[in-house]
């Protein structure tokens, strides 16, 4: 490491969320509800050089896990991200996120005459159409529901 760089430091134990497309890291930190007043070590890297794509971002989080609700949001703005969670300073778990094909439950439609906003107890579902940019398109009006519209629901 030449007197160029500044290497990120390490963390001991908690959650580094890796290989998050350029530009997005501040994205994740919302889905997480974080707001920068927790006492805890966090590490919000935008842009930096990756082997794997051009650039990518990272959020280390020191002593936090994620449960799987969060996982499965954070697919929806970082479709390729990896989920790294550290004890002691080793990665004892490595999970790579995925955008599945049909999406349940987890976001709303933004149709105010879609039925699944009714009253009827229907569970929401849409078609990923498109990882990036994110369209979802809903299941009961056909709809179509931007990144915007989907971070604006957490
Ligand atoms: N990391 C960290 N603190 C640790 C261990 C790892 O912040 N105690 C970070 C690393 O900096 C890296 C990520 O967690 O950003 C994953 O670590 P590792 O699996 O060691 O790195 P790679 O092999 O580069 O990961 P990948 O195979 O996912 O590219
Ligand atoms: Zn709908």
């Amino acid at each position: 490491m030449s007197d160029k760089e500044l290497r990120v430091s390490k963390i001991k134990n908690g959650t580094v969320i890796d290989h998050i497309s350029g530009g997005y890291a501040l994205d994740v930190v919302k889905i997480l509800g974080i707001t920068g007043r927790e006492r805890r070590v966090m590490t919000i890297a935008i842009n930096v050089p990756s082997k794997r794509f051009k650039v990518k971002d990272i959020v280390k989080i020191e002593g936090r896990a994620l449960n799987s609700q969060e996982v499965n949001r954070i697919a929806l703005v970082a479709p390729h991200a990896s989920i790294n969670i550290i004890h002691n300073y080793n990665v004892v778990e490595k999970l790579v996120v995925k955008l599945p094909r049909v999406i349940e439950g987890i976001v709303k439609c933004i149709n105010p005459a879609c039925i699944s906003n009714s009253n009827e107890p229907v569970t929401s579902r849409f078609y990923v159409q498109s990882e990036d940019p994110l369209w979802l398109k809903c299941h009961y009006c056909g709809y179509v529901l931007e990144k915007a519209d989907v971070l604006q629901q957490f």
